[in-house]
């Protein structure tokens, strides 16, 4: 935030965390702290340095212990995990998944609880017994497929520690081959069948687990990020990537070579194969025999995660972001209202609704303006037959082209969107993108520094607070940067909460805790030189969304990124995700291991306090 910004902020009058700025309220730092010595009592640890060590680094006074890493068993008749790569594709379907990435906690009583974890892809120089990054036989392929998708694993609190039970019964993993039911508008649609499944009505498994969302009935949300990389043309002479394929990233090689043995994959023999990814997956983690569910109407893209939030009108509103640069940020407000009292009736609330689009607009002040959510619905906005749209399935199944059409902004590639549960302001990640400033994506009042290396948290509130609403106001929460590179006045050098303390790079998981803090996560460059000198490993920071103080609480091991955000009942543990340790560089994370492993870490305050304090 430059300095003009933030005196007008401070001047101005605060009516429940919003200040009015010429006629624009706005959700700034009212009473900043940024000038003064003095830190935010929401922060009460002491801040961290940058790291470049191996291992976790984490505040004075807490403690940061792995519960569970790539490869360990969920159920007792599993295999141990060989650490040569030759735990076999059915052993690994019954082990804990690769990259863990998001996850949500779901407690059953005072010592028992489910986490939910996603595991996002397949990471394959560390899978094989060989040394080749990809398959050589159907054999690596199945193996691949059967380490992404998700865990369900019990844990039991012993002292102040959970530790994971292998012989519960509510353990599960859902893999690339679980049977997975279509539901809402797309369901059954021309563009959804294929030749195993000539009803469009079920799909095998779900891809690119990146992030997720929790319902307030009980469910885990799974969110299909980077589904395109699993797809691939048998030869480059086949290849034919028509518009739709394009818009969704479709490229002639899949990342994983699954399409070499694997004929669902192949795009030139299943293009459809290619619809059914790309959509948000709702589980019932207390059901083990349950069949996930893709709810169609929450739209197709790249999800990173979704934040749901119970409107005062009782609407289920959730909240998604599509990573990729220049995609958009959308919002999804049910049809029907949420009955706590009737369980059952929630089952289906994410069937029936409105899918939004939005567009932020500036004001003649930077950094903050006004906005408002453009709805998705066939026959509107030029979502008709004019530009091949036939009914509601055509514009989910095609959410990328309909959000174009109707002027959406695009956006510096969404990641985690977050609700403070103080104020029910809206934050999101905007982790980083390379082409802002280019002729295909000039800047744009939310989107306002070129190349954008370091990403920014945008933040926004309904108007009345009402999350139903179609305008909202926004502001800039943090704008990156790196103090040790670009000097003060410089954009680059990051708004006026970042300094040489707690500069960092590509902010992406997000999430509040019960007091209002704001944890942030890192998946960016660290490289450790040039634009990202002194900004060392990926780490977690907190900060206080009212004086905008942000300080580093944790630093995490080799090239990987800090993801996974969420907390037991009592807010005196912390789960967060290790992923891809030695994704660039040798890693020996965790325990010396002999090939680098994404782990489960459980955060505790030594004193058994709440974490943060
Ligand atoms: Fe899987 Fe956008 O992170
Ligand atoms: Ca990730
Ligand atoms: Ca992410
Ligand atoms: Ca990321």
């Amino acid at each position: 935030m430059d300095n003009t910004r933030r005196q007008l902020l401070i001047k101005g009058s605060t009516l429940s965390g919003i200040a009015f700025l010429g006629g624009i309220p706005t959700l700034g730092m009212t009473q900043s702290l940024l000038d003064s010595k003095k830190s935010s009592p929401l922060l009460g640890f002491k801040a961290i340095p940058t790291s470049t060590q191996d291992s976790i680094n984490i505040a004075e006074g807490y403690r940061a212990n792995v519960l569970l890493s790539w490869g360990d068993k969920l159920f007792p008749y599993t295999a141990e995990f060989k650490a040569d790569g030759s735990n076999t594709s059915s052993e690994q379907a019954q082990q804990y998944g690769d990259n863990n990435d998001g996850m949500s906690f779901f407690q059953l009583s005072e010592n028992r609880g489910l986490l939910a974890i996603n595991h996002e892809y397949p990471n394959q120089r560390y899978l094989f017994s060989h040394q080749n990054l990809m398959p050589q036989s159907l054999e690596d392929v199945l193996k691949s497929q059967s380490s992404i998708g998700i865990s369900v694993v019990e844990l039991v609190k012993k002292g102040q520690q959970w530790v994971p039970n292998i012989d519960s019964a509510y353990n599960r993993r859902i893999t690339a081959n679980t049977p997975t039911s279509i539901q809402g508008p797309a369901r059954g649609h021309e563009k959804l069948k294929t030749d195993a499944d000539p009803k469009g009505e079920t799909v095998l498994g779900t891809l690119g687990n990146c992030s997720n969302g929790k319902t307030p009935w009980g469910t885990y949300l799974t969110c299909e990020e980077n589904f395109d990389d699993m797809f691939g043309f048998s030869d480059k002479e086949s290849a034919a990537i028509n518009e739709e394929m394009a818009l969704y990233g479709a490229s002639q090689s899949g990342h994983y070579g699954w399409e070499k043995f694997d004929d669902r994959f192949q795009l030139n023999k299943n293009p459809n194969e290619f619809n059914r990814f790309g959509w948000i997956v709702e589980i019932d983690p207390m059901n083990p025999q349950s069949t996930p569910i893709k709810r169609t109407a929450l739209g197709r893209f790249k999800h990173e995660n979704v934040a749901i939030h119970i409107s005062s009108t009782g609407h289920v509103v959730a909240y998604m972001g599509d990573d990729e640069r220049g995609e958009h940020i959308y919002k999804f407000v049910s049809r029907d209202v949420y009955q706590e009292n009737s369980p059952e009736k929630n089952r289906d609330l994410l069937n029936e609704g409105t899918l939004y689009v939005s567009k932020f607009e500036g004001s003649d002040k930077p950094e903050v303006g006004t906005g408002k959510w453009i709805p998705l619905v066939y026959g509107k906005n030029g979502l008709d037959e004019n530009n091949g749209f036939h009914s509601q399935a055509d514009v989910v199944i095609l959410t990328r082209k309909a959000a174009r059409i109707v002027g959406a902004t695009t956006m510096d590639r969404p990641e985690w969107i977050a609700i403070n549960p103080k104020n029910g302001t809206i934050c999101c990640t905007l982790t980083n993108n390379s082409k802002r400033g280019s002729d295909k994506m000039p800047v744009n009042a939310a989107n306002p520094r070129k190349k954008n290396q370091y990403g920014h948290i945008i933040r926004w509130q309904e108007a009345n607070n009402d999350h139903t609403a179609l305008n909202f106001t926004w502001d800039i929460y943090v704008m990156a940067g790196n103090p040790n590179v670009y000097p003060k006045g410089s954009p680059y050098a990051g708004s006026g909460n970042i300094n040489k303390d707690n500069t960092f790079n590509s902010p992406d998981g997000l999430g509040f805790d019960d007091s209002g803090r704001i944890w942030i996560e890192t998946d960016g460059k660290y490289s450790n030189k040039e634009d990202y000198l002194g900004q060392g490993n990926n780490m977690m920071l907190a900060g206080d969304p009212n004086t905008g103080e942000i300080k580093r609480f944790l630093t995490g091991p080799k090239s990987c990124e800090i993801t996974g955000l969420t907390f037991s009942d009592d807010y005196r543990s912390m789960f967060i995700n290790i992923q891809h340790p030695g994704e660039n560089e040798d890693s020996t994370f965790p325990n010396n291991s002999l090939r680098p492993r994404s782990s489960l870490v459980q955060i505790t305050k030594e004193d058994g306090g709440i974490i943060g304090t």
